[in-house]
């Protein structure tokens, strides 16, 4: 079976995305430089597969790092996971954000092509549309210049990626679009562990249900939307990481630049996420609503028919999974992978 480089594969969608490669018979191999994840994770994925996953310490700017490993095994695709991923941060160190970020990826870029590899798959983002002009998005609405370096940085990787391949036609290079990702492993071994005071809504919660944190700010409740809150299009990181098997399956050795949005189709409100994970927990969740997040799009969720017409992929968890989910590991891990 093929062997698939996993760079951030000690992350958290890599390492979701590890456990179902396994399962799809594909040979997984990480490489992490642990910047924003734990070593304990490694562990887990022992515990959830029985298989010792090989890894490499390694950082994706330092080609020596990389050249290693390809040159101690064949690598048959590259999924791209590593990568700096906080807005607010980018916006105060953009400078270390294209660093890590563009020319971390167009090193495993040119090692990729020097040593032969011709499949790349990217974890791009919802954020190259910007706020929509309608939705839901399809790969066709217009990329527009991000509010903020992240973003940038993703806009940017996809256009080297896709020079690239111009120049050498033979290359596989497939740019995901991931929507919001939430949920955690259903064996509650393997989540998402931010660094600090969570940036994004479902580690907030998370850690307000455990009480880690007292309450959840809601950031606005007088958009434009049915109840005032922002839309988004959340989906379950086990669903997320069957996009990549799906993806792999019908897309290795197959030439172009393929592109695909991953969500759901269904947009929900914080409001919304607020009551279903109320519910998963049996009372309701501390809130407060606050001003308005700089930066924040009104409503944001994906036409997600191109995936599911062409990798017959689509997801298939509810919204109860992904709350449900997310808790269970919380519950079992309050301060996260603890080293
Ligand atoms: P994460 O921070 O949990 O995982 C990224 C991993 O990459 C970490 O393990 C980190 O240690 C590693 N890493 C970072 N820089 C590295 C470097 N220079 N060399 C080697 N390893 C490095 O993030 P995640 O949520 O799993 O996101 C994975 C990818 O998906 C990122 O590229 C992110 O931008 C993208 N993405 C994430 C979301 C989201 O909301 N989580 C949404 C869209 C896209
Ligand atoms: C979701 C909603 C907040 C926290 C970000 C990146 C995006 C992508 C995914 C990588 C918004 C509200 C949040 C809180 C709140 N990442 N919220 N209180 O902003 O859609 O996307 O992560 O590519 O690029 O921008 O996700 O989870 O931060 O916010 O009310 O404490 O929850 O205002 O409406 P977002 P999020």
């Amino acid at each position: 079976m093929a062997t698939i480089l996993v760079t951030g594969g000690a992350g958290y969608i890599g390492s979701h995305t590890v456990v179902e490669l396994v399962k799809a018979g594909y040979e997984p191999i990480i490489f992490d430089n642990f910047s924003n994840s734990k070593p304990a994770v490694l562990a887990r994925l022992h515990k959830i597969t029985g298989k010792n996953i090989p890894f490499y310490s390694g950082d994706i700017r330092v080609r020596e790092q990389l050249e290693k490993v390809f040159d101690e095994n064949k690598i048959d695709a590259v999924i791209h996971f590593a990568g700096l991923k906080a807005v607010g941060e980018s916006v105060k160190k953009p400078l270390e954000y294209y660093d890590n970020n563009v020319n971390g990826s167009r090193t495993l870029l040119m090692v990729m092509r020097d040593k032969g590899c011709k499949n790349f798959i990217f974890s791009s983002s919802a954020t190259v549309y910007g706020e929509p002009d309608s939705v839901p998005l399809t790969e066709n609405s217009p990329v527009k210049r991000a509010n903020c370096p992240y973003g940038q940085t993703k806009i940017d990787v996809e256009y080297m990626a896709e020079e690239l391949q111009k120049a050498c036609p033979d290359f596989s290079v497939t740019l995901l679009r991931y929507f919001n990702p939430v949920g955690a492993h259903e064996s509650g071994l393997i989540g998402e562990d931010p660094r600090g005071i969570p940036n994004n809504l479902m580690p907030y919660l998370t850690q307000v249900a455990v009480g880690r944190l007292p309450y959840l700010n809601i950031f606005g409740n007088d958009y434009p939307t049915p109840d005032g809150t922002c839309i988004r299009d959340y989906i379950h990181v086990v669903d997320l990481a069957l996009g990549h098997v799906a993806a792999l399956n019908k897309l290795m050795n197959v030439p172009g630049v393929h592109i695909y949005n991953l969500g759901t189709g269904i947009g929900y409100s914080v409001l919304d996420m607020v009551n279903a994970f109320s519910k998963a927990i049996g009372h309701e969740l501390p809130h407060k609503f606050a001003p308005r997040r700089a930066g924040d799009v009104v409503q944001c969720y994906a036409d997600p028919k191109k995936a599911f017409e062409d990798l017959g992929w689509k997801a298939l968890k509810t919204l109860e999974d992904m709350t449900a989910d997310s808790y269970n590991w919380q519950k079992n891990n309050p301060q996260g992978y603890e080293d």
